[in-house]
């Protein structure tokens, strides 16, 4: 069967583990080269060790621009090419309300979840222009709905889905630029804002509960097949759309 992203270079940021480890792999699985950029240089290399030859580990922090300017330009250099940008790099941020969310709290977390694409976008747009290529971000259904405890998350999601449709009309005709809403994920992230001990699981379980489709939280990969969508000639005619997979979680 024809290979959907052959000969193709994607950069996937945050790539070290969680979806972004999963998108890196089904990338691969595609034909891409994948660089897996991620400040943790170990997790980097990691899932590079997992992609069979496919993959180059390049550490990099999303929220620095001297940082980003040399990931990109080394990322361009692995094929001559760059023809897909997934802005996976995210934290949770605080988990506590406005009144006590510190502003370091919400500085990091714009600075991750909102600069860090802006930035990785900025630098990568010439070398995407130059091959038509596109850019997929990763935001959230919280970017959607409101939720407990989440002061700076969900706000930096909402304003992601913004930027996508910004730059999907500035670059049409160019490139195309798309984003993927999940719901709850099993991953390191969702793991550490769980409380602690025996309560973990019920909280988990909970989750799970809340997604009205299946009942249970998604796997990395169920995100990363439409990653691959929005990615590939398949998704010719999309920009600035945003594909919840999130289990039905905000039909309510
Ligand atoms: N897990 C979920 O339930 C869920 C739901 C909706 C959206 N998302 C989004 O999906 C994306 C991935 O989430 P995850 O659950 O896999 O997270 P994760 O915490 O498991 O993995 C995130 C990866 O990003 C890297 N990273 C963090 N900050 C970085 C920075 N400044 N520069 C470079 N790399 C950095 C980390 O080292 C880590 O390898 C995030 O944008 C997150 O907001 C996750």
């Amino acid at each position: 069967m024809a290979r959907r992203l052959r000969d193709k270079v994607a950069i996937v940021t945050g790539a070290g583990r969680g979806i972004g480890r999963a998108i890196a792999q089904r990338l691969a699985e595609e034909g891409a080269h994948v660089a897996c950029l991620d400040r943790d240089a170990a997790a980097a290399e990691a899932t590079q060790s997992l992609l069979a030859g496919a993959g180059t580990a390049i550490q990099a922090d999303v929220t620095d621009e001297p940082s980003v300017s040399a990931a990109i330009l080394a990322a361009a250099a692995l094929r001559g090419r760059i023809d897909v940008l997934v802005n996976n790099a995210g934290i949770a941020g605080p988990q506590v309300p406005v009144g006590e969310t510190d502003l370091a709290g919400w500085q990091d977390t714009i600075a991750v979840n909102l600069t860090g694409p802006f930035l990785c976008s900025r630098h990568a747009l010439p070398h995407l222009i130059a091959t038509g290529g596109s850019i997929v971000n990763i935001a959230s259904a919280l970017a959607f709905i409101g939720w407990p405890n989440e002061a700076a998350y969900g706000p930096t999601k909402a304003a992601l889905v913004q930027l996508t449709k910004g730059m999907a009309l500035d670059y049409a005709g160019k490139i195309r630029v798309n984003c993927v809403c999940p719901g709850a994920v099993r991953t390191p992230m969702i793991e550490s804002v769980l409380p602690e001990g025996a309560a973990a699981e019920a909280a988990l379980a909970e989750y799970g509960r809340i997604h009205p489709l299946h009942r249970r939280l998604a796997e990395p990969r169920e995100i990363a097949d439409a990653v691959l969508f929005l990615a590939s000639d398949d998704a010719s005619l999309i920009t600035g759309g945003s594909i919840l997979v999130d289990g039905g979680l905000t039909c309510g």
